[in-house]
C-alpha cells in the first residue's frame, strides 16, 4: 500500500481517498508508527501529510531520517513537506508571512507539474515555509509567501508540495498526486472496483474458511454491501436476518426481501417484530428513551435469531458493516484492536460468542457504493439515503403509535418519490420527514375546517453528516411535495421546511 502518515490534521483520510481515486491502494498510519512497522507493510510509497504543528514546536512530531534511506518513494504535503525538507538538509523558516486559503503558485516544469498551467490556484495553509530546498532537489513551484512551494528529486523518488493537493480548492491537485504516484514512484494503478471485490472475497474466504456466518440487514447501504460481499465469498453458508421493527420506510422490507435477494441469492430470514416494538414504545416520547428501547429490543430479537442459527451450527461468524473511517478514527489503523461496534448489534451477550467479520473495514463510503454496484445490487439500494437505526421511531415527535407511523410513512414516501422524480437523489445527503405528532394546527380543506398535524421536510447536503447545510430545493419540487402530502395524507394539513444548518441543528430532530 501507499502509507499516509497522519500528523494529526483532518487531511490524512482525505489524502488516502484521493490516492485510491488514482486507483492505488492506500492506508492511514499514525505518525507514532515506527519505521520498522511501516516498512513491514511493504509500502510502495509513503506520504507525509499536513498537520497543525510548526516544525519548531518542541513537541512537533518528526520523521525518522532513516526513512529516506529505505529506498521507498516519499511525498511530503504541507507540514510533511517541511518535515521532509528539514530531514534532508533544507531550510525551514518562520518568516512571519502566513498564507491561508486560495493562493496562486508559479510552477516551472518538473515531473509533478508538467503540463499544468504555469500559474494556477492552490489551497495553502501554513505559517512556516521552506526557504531552501535540500541538496539535489529541483524547486518546481513558488508562491508569494512560499519561495519553495514544491520540490522534487525524481532520481530518489522524492517530491513534495507546500500546498494541499488533496482538497477540491486545488483544482490540479489530483493530477499532481497522480503524477507523483505514477511518474515519480512508478506505481501502477490497479485498485479498481473489480480488484477490490476479488481481494475482499479472497480475504473473507480465508477468514471464514468453511464456517457459517450471520448478517443483520438494517436497510442501509453498508450492511447490504457487506452481506452481498460475504454471500459472494461463502454463498449458502451466510444467513441474513432482517428485523422488521415496524419503523422501516414504505417499501423497505420488500426491497430487501425481493430486490436484494434477487440480486444476491442470499439466504434471508425476516423476523416480524412489529408488535413487540410498538408495545415496548407505547407512551414513550423522550428521544433517548426511545433509542434505548429500540436498541434493546433489536438486540433481543436478533439474539434470538442468532441463537437459533448458532444452535443449528449455522453461525460462528457475525458480519458487520464497519467502514474504514471508523477503523482509523478508533485508532485501529492497520491492526484489529479497538474497533467501534455497530450500534445495532454491538450489544450481543457474552455467551453468544461470534467472531466478527468486517468485509468493509478497508473501504471508504464511495468505494462501498461502487462495490455494491459491481456486485449487482440495484441503484435503489446502493444510492439510498442514510437512514438511522432507530428508523421512523425518532422522526415522530411525541410517542410512537401504529397510526402515526402509517401517517409518517405515507408522507415520507411521497417526499422520496418526488425528490427522485426531480433527479435530486445525488444532490441531497438525505431528507428526513418529521411528524410533529403533538402539534396541531387549523386548516381548511374542501368546505371544512381541519385540525391536523404538520410534517417538516429536512433536506440536507453533507459530505459526512458531521456538518450539514440545508439544501436549497427548487420551489416547484417543494410545492409538489407539499400539495401531494396535504392531499394524500389525511392527518397532515401543513408542510413546513427546516432551514437550519448543522450545527446548530442536528440532521434528525431527535
Ligand atoms: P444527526 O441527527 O446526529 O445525524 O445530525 C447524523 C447522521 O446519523 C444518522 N443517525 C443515526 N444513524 N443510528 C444510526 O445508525 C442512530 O441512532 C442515528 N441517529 C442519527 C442520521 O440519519 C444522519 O445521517
Amino acid at each position: 500500500p501507499v502509507l499516509v502518515v497522519d500528523y494529526g490534521a483532518q487531511y490524512a483520510q482525505l489524502i488516502a481517498r484521493r490516492v485510491r481515486e488514482a486507483q492505488v491502494y492506500s492506508e492511514v498510519v499514525p505518525h507514532t508508527a515506527s519505521m520498522a512497522e511501516m516498512l513491514d507493510r511493504n509500502p510502495s510509497a509513503i506520504i507525509l501529510s499536513g498537520g497543525p504543528s510548526s516544525v519548531y514546536a518542541g513537541d512537533a512530531p518528526d520523521v525518522d531520517p532513516a526513512l529516506f534511506d529505505a529506498g521507498v518513494p516519499v511525498f511530503g504535503i504541507c507540514y510533511g513537506f517541511q518535515v521532509m525538507a528539514r530531514a534532508l538538509g533544507g531550510t525551514v523558516e518562520h518568516t512571519g508571512t502566513r498564507e491561508f486559503g486560495r493562493t496562486e503558485v508559479d510552477v516551472s516544469g518538473g515531473q509533478l507539474h508538467e503540463e499544468l498551467p504555469a500559474r494556477h490556484p492552490v489551497w495553502m495553509s501554513h505559517g512556516d515555509c521552506v526557504t531552501k530546498a535540500p541538496e539535489g532537489f529541483d524547486v518546481t513551484a513558488s508562491s508569494e509567501g512560499a519561495p519553495v512551494a514544491g520540490f522534487e528529486n525524481v532520481g530518489r523518488g522524492f517530491a513534495g508540495v507546500q500546498y494541499h493537493p488533496e482538497v477540491a480548492h486545488s483544482p490540479h491537485g489530483q493530477e499532481v498526486l497522480r503524477r507523483f504516484l505514477q511518474e515519480v514512484a512508478h506505481i501502477r494503478p490497479q485498485w479498481t472496483t473489480s480488484s477490490i471485490v476479488d481481494e475482499q472475497v479472497a480475504r473473507i474466504r480465508t477468514e471464514i474458511g468453511d464456517g457459517h456466518a450471520i448478517c443483520a440487514l438494517s436497510g442501509g447501504v453498508d450492511s447490504a454491501v457487506a452481506g452481498a460481499l460475504v454471500q459472494r465469498a461463502i454463498g449458502e453458508r451466510l444467513t441474513c436476518v432482517l428485523v422488521d421493527h415496524g419503523l422501516l420506510r414504505a417499501g423497505e422490507r420488500t426491497q430487501v426481501e425481493r430486490d436484494f435477494v434477487a440480486a444476491t441469492g442470499v439466504n434471508l430470514v425476516t423476523v416480524d417484530a412489529r408488535e413487540q416494538f410498538l408495545a415496548a414504545l407505547a407512551g414513550v416520547s423522550d428521544p433517548e428513551e426511545k433509542r434505548k428501547i429500540i436498541g434493546r429490543e433489536f438486540i433481543r430479537v436478533f439474539e434470538e435469531a442468532a441463537r437459533d442459527l448458532k444452535e443449528q451450527g449455522d453461525a460462528e461468524f457475525l458480519v458487520q458493516g464497519t467502514l474504514y473511517p471508523d477503523v482509523v478514527e478508533s485508532g485501529g489503523g492497520t491492526g484489529t484492536s479497538n474497533i467501534k461496534s455497530h450500534h445495532n448489534v454491538g450489544g450481543l451477550p457474552e455467551d453468544l460468542q461470534f467472531t466478527l467479520v468486517e468485509p468493509l473495514r478497508l473501504l471508504f463510503k464511495d468505494e462501498v457504493r461502487r462495490v455494491g454496484l459491481e456486485l449487482g445490487l440495484p441503484e435503489t439500494i446502493v444510492h439510498r439515503q442514510p437512514f438511522p437505526g432507530p428508523g421512523l421511531g425518532i422522526r415522530i415527535i411525541g410517542d410512537v403509535t401504529g397510526d402515526r407511523l402509517d401517517t409518517l410513512r405515507a408522507a415520507d414516501a411521497i417526499a422520496r418519490e418526488e425528490l427522485s422524480a426531480a433527479g435530486l437523489d445525488h444532490d441531497i445527503w438525505q431528507c428526513p420527514v418529521v411528524l410533529l405528532a403533538d402539534v396541531r394546527s387549523v386548516g381548511v380543506q374542501g368546505d371544512g375546517r381541519t385540525y391536523g398535524h404538520p410534517v417538516v421536510l429536512r433536506p440536507v447536503s453533507s459530505e459526512d453528516a458531521m456538518t450539514a447545510d440545508w439544501t436549497r430545493l427548487p420551489y416547484d419540487v417543494l410545492e409538489r411535495i407539499s400539495t401531494r402530502i396535504t392531499n394524500e395524507v389525511a392527518e397532515v394539513n401543513r408542510v413546513v421546511l427546516d432551514v437550519t444548518s448543522k450545527p446548530p441543528g442536528t440532521i434528525e430532530w431527535e
